[in-house]
């Protein structure tokens, strides 16, 4: 039994990035409920929320799903706080991601529930440094992909190094997984499997902006370039996002208000180089707003719903895997 799948209880071995803005209730779901690792996006929210909507899954489906924790935006208490409201609600089954490594008590916390703790990271000693916090799934981001980097290393360089460090951590690659074939490769690459954000964002149920979602299926990779501009909310971390006017314009502009978004009755203006993604509820000058995606993009070219992106990716995975073509062998499907 393929490694990821066993600790997740997966029947693909790809997990759904927690997306900002982007992976709400829905998409949390929905992609639970294909059978891929579905995640609950908690970035900013406030406990009370976050317990609600935590509730809501777990009643909308019984396969497993996550919360994502950013604990670099977020204060170590609020952290805490939004990790313990989710894991009130969360179901025996479910798991935690962290963005970046969890402070010692925030990864303290998840462990000693059971659930597995699944920490995004960057560099090598990053990866060491979550084994020591008591990672069970170590995801290593590439520059490929979308949103914040946490490293300055291509994925296969990371995967490389990583794997030859910890011969038996359970790794997924993170950046340029948008098909099953890039799963498929990731797993001969020495991966257990992968987790993926931009194929996600157009699909029906992600909160994305309409405009957002047709840019990412619109976009090639070289629309895509790594910036520091959209810092107000979340400082000193690179991203990438797709180029507009104000990634191409050499000079800083003033930080003005461009557009509104709305939480529960009330109107929130967002300012120019704001690192909020454009969601549903967003008015204003949405083409100069961040717009998080990673160089897969190149192979994301439709809209549809979660449930169909999830059953295309294990279709051309299984696909790619029932002949390995070097050997010749039949692979068993419980064994991918
Ligand atoms: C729109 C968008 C928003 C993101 N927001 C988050 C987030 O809130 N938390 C997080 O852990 N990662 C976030 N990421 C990064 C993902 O965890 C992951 O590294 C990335 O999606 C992998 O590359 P890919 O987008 O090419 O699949 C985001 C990525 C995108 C595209």
């Amino acid at each position: 039994m393929n490694r990821l799948r066993a600790l997740l209880g997966l029947q693909l071995p790809l997990i759904q990035a927690g997306m900002g803005g982007v992976a709400g209730i829905r998409l949390c779901t929905e992609v639970s409920r294909a059978g891929a690792g579905g995640t609950l996006a908690l970035y900013k929210e406030p406990p009370d929320r976050i317990r609600e909507a935590v509730r809501e899954i777990a009643a909308a489906t019984s396969r497993p799903f996550g919360v994502n924790v950013i604990p670099e935006v977020t204060s170590p208490e609020l952290c805490r706080a939004q990790l313990d409201a989710a894991l009130g609600e969360l179901p025996d089954n479910g798991y935690v991601t962290t963005f970046g490594l969890p402070g010692a008590d925030a990864a303290r916390d998840v462990t000693r529930t059971g659930r597995p703790l699944v920490v995004q990271i960057g560099t090598p000693d990053d990866a060491s440094a979550a084994l020591r916090l008591g990672a069970d799934v170590l995801v290593l981001q590439g520059t490929e992909a979308g949103g914040h980097l946490l490293g300055e290393l291509p994925v296969a360089e990371l995967l490389y190094a990583v794997r030859t460090r910890h011969p038996d951590a359970v790794i997924a690659m993170a950046g340029g997984v948008a098909t099953g074939a890039d799963l498929a490769r990731a797993r001969s690459a020495g991966a257990d499997g992968a987790m993926a954000g931009t194929v996600f964002v157009p699909t029906t149920e992600s909160m994305a902006h309409p405009l957002f979602k047709r840019r990412i299926v619109e976009a090639r990779a070289d629309d895509t370039v790594v910036t520091g501009r959209y810092d107000i909310g979340w400082p000193a971390r690179p991203h990438r996002v797709l180029r507009n006017a104000l990634t191409e314009e050499n000079r800083r502009l003033p930080a003005t208000f461009i557009a509104t978004t709305r939480l529960g009755a009330a109107r929130i203006p967002v300012p120019r180089y704001s690192a909020t993604v454009p969601g549903v509820r967003t008015e204003g000058r949405i083409d100069e707003m961040a717009m998080y995606c990673g160089t897969s993009c190149d192979r994301v070219t439709a809209q549809d719903t979660a449930a169909a992106v999830v059953r295309k990716l294990r279709h051309e995975y299984e696909h790619e895997l029932s002949y390995e073509r070097e050997g010749g062998t039949w692979t068993a499907p419980s064994n991918r």
